[in-house]
């Protein structure tokens, strides 16, 4: 299949590996807020090199890593087209690539070309995959089965959650699924809860709102979709599925 001609009228190009110069790499279009606070953890080699291992990923979320990209890829069926919309430290985008299997499709997309240029490599084995250097609130293929948007929300700004919200949800075919996965409010008696406040306060400026929003309320046209939610571990993590029509 040639992914690199399907697309809606200025869906961004598919980059080879060999398009991908160092100069494109210091001057994509990145958003402020991934510049400002997760360079050291996006953008560098070393965060890069430091953090994409299964076992950070697994620590960083309390060893429900395995748990939560389970209660992801349950929602995947083989043939399905898929879309992931940001690159996934770990192994979550080779199981998703293993959950479509040959005969489906999952479209990655990344604004950071070091992350596109990583996960193509990471996913060289899977020509189901493919990889794509574009933003996600302006991602303009649609049609997908399944988008699986895995902890991406909480590192975005509001008006940046409602832009990739809205942008996903317009991505789906009839009948297709949006899931959800991210951090919520734990339970207020949750012995984490004092130490996911400190992390977010140093580190992730954008998770806490999660705390106090749901995901629906991002959606313009909530009412188009049926939306059900589950927590995990307490309350810390949510898995939400909006269904469409
Ligand atoms: C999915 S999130 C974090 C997931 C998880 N914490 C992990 O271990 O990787 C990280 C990725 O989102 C990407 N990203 C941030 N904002 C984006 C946007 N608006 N569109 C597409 N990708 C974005 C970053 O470049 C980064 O590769």
């Amino acid at each position: 299949m040639d992914h690199s001609s399907r697309g809606g009228a200025g869906a961004p190009p598919v980059f080879a590996r060999s398009e991908m110069s160092a100069d494109r790499v210091a001057t994509s279009g990145i958003p402020d807020y991934l510049e400002e606070t997760y360079h050291w953890a996006y953008l560098s080699k070393l965060g890069r090199l430091l953090l994409d291992r299964s076992l950070v990923v697994s620590s960083i979320l309390w060893g429900n890593a395995g748990r939560l990209i389970r209660a992801t890829t349950d929602e995947l069926r083989p043939g399905e087209r898929v879309l992931q919309p940001a690159c996934v430290y770990g192994s979550f985008s080779r199981q998703l690539a293993s959950a479509v299997g040959s005969e489906g499709c999952l479209d990655i997309i990344d604004v950071a070309p070091i992350q596109v240029e990583h996960c193509q490599r990471k996913l060289k084995d899977f020509p189901q995959a493919q990889v794509h250097l574009a933003n996600a609130a302006t991602w303009g293929d649609y049609d997908y089965d399944t988008v699986c948007c895995f902890f991406l929300l909480h590192e975005v700004p509001e008006d940046y959650k409602h832009r990739i919200v809205n942008n996903l949800l317009g991505a789906l075919s009839q009948g297709g699924k949006a899931v959800f996965v991210d951090y919520h409010r734990p339970h207020r008696l949750h012995p984490l809860k004092g130490v996911m406040r400190a992390v977010f306060g140093s580190l992730e400026p954008y998770a806490q709102s999660l705390w106090k929003h749901e995901i629906s309320s991002y959606a313009e046209n909530a009412g188009d979709f049926s939306w059900s939610k589950r927590t995990y571990f307490g309350g810390l993590y949510q898995k939400v599925i909006a269904q469409r029509g």
